[in-house]
């Protein structure tokens, strides 16, 4: 080994203590944690489904880990449902299998969209953004019945 490549590994294992030093300085003495940051908390301090009139809907639905909530949505067919959608953690998805719907559900941020929902079935709902060690299992659904 020359000096030279000593040099660098002692700079290198400099820089890694410092790096150590300030994530662990955040994490333990000053409390930073997964942030919890839900907008409008009127609206989204209970997610809630909210019927307008018999074929329309507004969902307010936050996504944590790992469910959604609401995490069943029942409408009839021919149904419109206007979905407002946050996450009181980290960063998931929100995606409707059958109808192509693709949201992401970010932490201070809502995510809007419409869907209407003409034929009867239930319609899957997974998140498709890796959220953690239950990513897998975070899924719901909307059950679209016959009118
Ligand atoms: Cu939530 Cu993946």
């Amino acid at each position: 080994m020359n000096k030279y490549e000593l040099r660098v590994m002692v700079l290198t294992g400099g820089l890694l203590s410092i790096f150590l030093f300030a994530l662990l300085y955040n994490t333990f003495s000053r409390k930073i944690d997964v942030p919890t940051c839900v907008p409008y908390t009127g609206a989204f301090k209970k997610p809630h489904i909210k019927k307008v009139d018999n074929l329309t809907y507004e969902v307010y639905s936050v996504a944590h880990m790992w469910a959604f909530e609401p995490n069943e949505i029942t409408i009839p067919a021919g149904s419109t449902i206007d979905l407002y959608l946050t996450s009181s953690d980290v960063v998931h998805g929100y995606n409707i299998v059958l109808k192509g719907i693709n949201l992401m559900a970010v932490p201070g941020g809502v995510s809007k969209t419409k869907i209407t929902f003409n034929d009867a079935g239930i319609y899957r709902v997974v998140c498709h953004e890796y959220c953690g060690s239950g990513h897998q299992y975070m899924m719901g659904k909307i059950i679209v019945t016959d009118k």
